[in-house]
């Protein structure tokens, strides 16, 4: 259980204090505010010991009060810390709460003096950075409950804004930590129908409306992409729909696509066993879509929402595709499988094909963990992020640079796109000998741009930034969570499908139109 957390305008007595350490003439300091809650803290006598001493190991460290630098002085059976907050930013108050909340996994409540004065999105910010640093998962036969069970942050005023932040901040924070759980589960446990009864679990307690289609529906609806991956495991595939209707809405309607791959071996085109370990998480994208969609109605999110999560098991068997074979899609285009490791654009093709031809969406977002490729380029720290609408593009770059969750924006060469012509079917799934391009990322893009219609489409390429290879800030070794915090902070603004109404094109034939009424 991760600790509660409270706006409150007065130190409760705790077992720990935090104060801000901020960054003068090149070296960390307190100010007069520090020293005078350290003195409520400590008492009168021991105030003057634990600002010595602090100023001490602050010197003695050469400590700058940058963000992610924390002092600590015993003060009794009690603790101390001081903080770097650098500028007070919501990415450095993130990264303050991620490093405090490591260093007090050992006491049993504090109170964070870090953002007194801090505005609604500082205090949002602070409360991630609590809530993801302290994130731990572990499978143990002798389970013991978290120490720290209380934070009090210390404001101002505990005024109705502030506490507002703060339960945003819990919110988008508690679904990240959701997220994180599905993707830190072990695929024995995390079949296709358990990750759909997770679902469903999660959307009786969110209010959400679900529907989950099993294998004989898969397959006698034409989801060929879905039933191809799963048809090698004993675990057979599901397709997840999430809906979410708001109590006051605005116009529009966004689907979200998130890859359910609940483990990839690579299928016949099996993986090498040090590429296959991390294959548990490659359902990181659809885990992302499931607990964005638990949160939207507490966050007061104004426009519909559907969440789509096909979810299979790719794995090898006498039942499993073959390279070469030729599958049918959603809606009737043919696809040759090259390479049964691109499984995640089959089952993702289905569901964006579904998603154009049945739920009249004005925007479209897929989420995928698709390709090595995309790590090789952007590194850790950025999906890719791909569009065919500048605007929507925009929308999701703003609420990365918000988020804190990195995103970067990867060209739709259509030059490429004949890397996908297959010589026996519509298309094939993987770039075919003839070209070489290289690009992987680009060319898995542009395999899912040929099933998204003339909707605004946008694909967020997670593969690198679904997994961390060490703590760092408000991430920790493992599962990320990536895409939760992003896609919230768009869809609970203010109006998220502003200038993204109806389909694309429409501003083409515009201006078409336009081009005759000159001639
Ligand atoms: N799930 C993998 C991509 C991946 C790789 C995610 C590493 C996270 C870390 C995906 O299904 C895959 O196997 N992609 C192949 C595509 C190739 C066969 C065209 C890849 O990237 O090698
Ligand atoms: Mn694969
Ligand atoms: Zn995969």
């Amino acid at each position: 259980m991760p600790p509660i957390i409270e706006a409150v305008g007065a130190a409760p007595p705790a077992s720990a204090l935090v104060v801000a350490l901020t960054p003068v003439d090149g070296a960390g300091a307190l100010d007069a505010r520090a020293r005078a809650d350290l003195e409520r803290f400590g008492g009168a006598n021991l105030t003057a010991n634990l600002t010595a001493s602090l100023v001490a190991t602050i010197a003695r460290d050469k400590v700058k009060g940058h963000p992610g630098e924390v002092v600590a002085v015993p003060a009794g059976d009690r603790l101390v810390l001081a903080a770097g907050v650098g500028a007070g930013g919501p990415r450095e108050l993130r990264r303050a709460g991620a490093a405090v909340v490591r260093r007090l996994a050992s006491v049993e409540n504090a109170t964070i003096a870090l953002a007194r004065r801090a505005n609604p999105t500082q205090l949002r910010a602070l409360v991630e950075g609590l809530l993801l640093g302290g994130y731990s998962f572990k499978i143990t036969g002798s389970p013991k409950p978290e120490t720290l069970k209380r934070l009090w942050v210390l404001v101002e005023r505990p005024s109705a804004a502030a506490t507002a932040a703060i339960a945003t901040g819990v919110t988008t924070a508690t679904a990240t930590r959701l997220a994180r759980d599905l993707a830190n589960t072990p695929s024995s446990t995390k079949t296709p129908a358990w990750l759909a009864r997770q679902a469903q679990m999660l959307a009786r307690r969110h209010g959400l409306d679900v529907r989950v289609r099993d294998e004989r529906e898969l397959r006698a609806e034409g989801f060929g992409g879905i039933v191809a991956v799963g048809m090698g495991s004993a675990n057979p595939p599901r397709l997840i729909e999430l809906s979410y209707t708001p109590s006051d809405p605005v116009a529009g309607h966004v689907v979200l696509i998130g890859k359910g791959i609940t483990f990839d071996s690579g299928g016949l085109s099996l993986k090498p066993n040090a590429g296959m370990i991390a294959m548990k998480t490659d359902m990181a994208a659809g885990g992302a879509v499931i607990a964005t969609m638990s949160a939207l109605r507490d966050l007061g999110a104004r426009v519909k929402v559907t969440g789509l999560v096909p979810t299979a098991e790719n794995m090898p068997s006498g039942s499993a595709q073959r390279p070469s074979d030729v599958i049918t899609h959603y809606g009737g285009t043919t696809v040759e499988v090259l390479n049964t490791d691109a499984e995640g654009r089959l089952v993702l093709a289905d569901a964006l094909a579904y998603a154009d031809a049945r739920l009249d969406p004005d925007v479209v977002v897929d989420l995928a963990t698709l390709t090595g490729a995309i790590s090789t380029g952007l590194g850790k720290r950025h999906a890719g992020l791909f569009a065919t609408d500048e605007r929507l593009a925009a929308a999701l770059l703003e609420a990365s640079e918000a988020s804190g969750e990195g995103a970067w924006r990867m060209p739709l060469v259509d030059d490429y796109r004949d890397a996908l012509d297959s010589s026996v079917a519509d298309l094939s799934n993987i770039a075919v000998a003839a070209t070489n391009y290289r690009a992987g990322a680009i060319v898995a893009a542009l395999f899912l741009r040929e099933f998204a219609g003339r909707r605004r489409w946008a694909h967020l390429d997670i593969a690198g930034v679904g997994r961390a290879e060490a703590d760092e800030h408000e991430v920790v070794k493992g599962p990320t969570g990536y895409g939760v915090r992003l896609l919230l902070h768009w869809l609970a603004g203010a109006d998220p499908l502003r200038g993204l109404r109806g389909l694309r094109g429409l501003r083409g034939l515009r201006g078409l139109r336009g081009l005759r009424g000159l001639r």
